[in-house]
């Protein structure tokens, strides 16, 4: 084992790739910065522009490559590294730890619900580790095996990666309001599953998903259609570009009417995030927000029953 194990108070948040300014207005002030890595207070308040947050860092100082890794295996099977100096010694110690599967997933894919931690190097003979973290994918990072003729759009692989961390996804019998359907990615992914697909754009799908058994399509504005108009529905997805308190607008009537029982829909950002309607559509009982390993300059605001 390594020489020194030392627990550090505070959590490590990593940082989405051309999105640390967002993180760093949302954690204030931080002790120190290793890549993208911040080692920051436990904040009380939600933090929502990171990739993976590790909930319980501590350092080994340590001589050996072996001793790195017997301290991590020690501990727990599953470790994935997030490197940012010292990559050979870095690969090495990786090598020796556990594999973890790179393959990219075929959806649908069921999360296995075990711990996977993170560790980083910040020398030659310190790492900084954390075996909880509040990803459930190695380095928040999920790869799916893609459809490269099906979809118009790659925009299905956000709402394959949000129906993996719900850990359920539509099923035949049910059904789906897609909002901000076209050209028609989304629409496809839901219906491959099986269920109803209502499809609904102010541009039309392509030809091809339109045709796909039990998907329908309504040219309107989302915004202007009325839960009652559609009926209950088990999933409501939207990927509308709109403003997001425009969007919580039209969820709070669906909310209301209570007759959807999940949700999944995309914030979509422009300039300096609106983070006071993120806030509030955090607040919303049994939801969560989560920046996706898909998503963009957008958040994914899931609510399952
Ligand atoms: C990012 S695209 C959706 C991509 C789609 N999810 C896919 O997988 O192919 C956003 C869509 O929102 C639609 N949109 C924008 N405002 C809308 C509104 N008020 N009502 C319905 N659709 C709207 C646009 O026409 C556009 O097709």
């Amino acid at each position: 084992m390594a020489r020194f194990v030392t627990p550090l108070t505070g959590w490590i948040y990593q940082g989405v790739a051309g999105f640390e300014g967002h993180l760093e207005a949302e954690i204030g002030e931080w002790n120190v910065s290793w890549g993208n890595l911040y080692h920051g207070k436990a904040l009380q308040e939600p933090v929502f522009w990171h990739q993976n947050i590790w909930l319980a860092p501590f350092q080994v100082e340590f001589d050996s490559i072996s001793e790195a890794v017997k301290t991590l295996r020690g501990i727990q099977r599953n470790w994935s590294s997030v490197l940012y100096t010292q990559f050979r010694r870095g690969a090495l110690i990786q090598s020796q730890l556990p594999p973890l599967s790179s393959k990219p997933r075929r959806f649908p894919w069921i999360l296995p619900d075990v711990p996977i931690g993170a560790w980083t190097l910040v020398n030659s003979h310190t790492m900084i580790a954390s075996a909880q973290c509040t990803s459930p994918f190695p380095g928040g990072i999920i790869v799916f095996e893609e459809d490269l003729a099906g979809p118009p759009s790659r925009a299905y692989l956000k709402l394959w990666e949000a129906l993996v961390r719900c850990r359920t996804h539509p099923q035949p019998g049910e059904r789906c309001l897609d909002a901000g359907a076209s050209p028609g990615g989304w629409t496809w992914a839901l219906a491959r599953l099986g269920p109803e697909v209502i499809a609904v754009d102010r541009a039309l799908l392509e030809e091809r998903i339109l045709t796909m058994p039990r998907v329908s399509f309504i040219k309107h504005d989302a915004f202007t259609l009325k839960p009652e108009t559609i009926g209950p529905l088990d999933w409501l997805c939207c990927d509308v570009i709109c403003y997001p308190s425009k969007l919580y607008e039209w969820i709070s009537r669906w909310l209301d009417a209570g007759i959807c029982r999940n949700f999944i829909c995309t914030l979509k950002m422009q300039g300096t995030p609106d983070m006071e309607t993120v806030r509030r559509f955090a607040a919303i009982p049994n939801s969560r927000i989560v920046h996706l390993y898909h998503n963009k300059h957008e958040l994914t605001w899931m609510k399952t029953a």
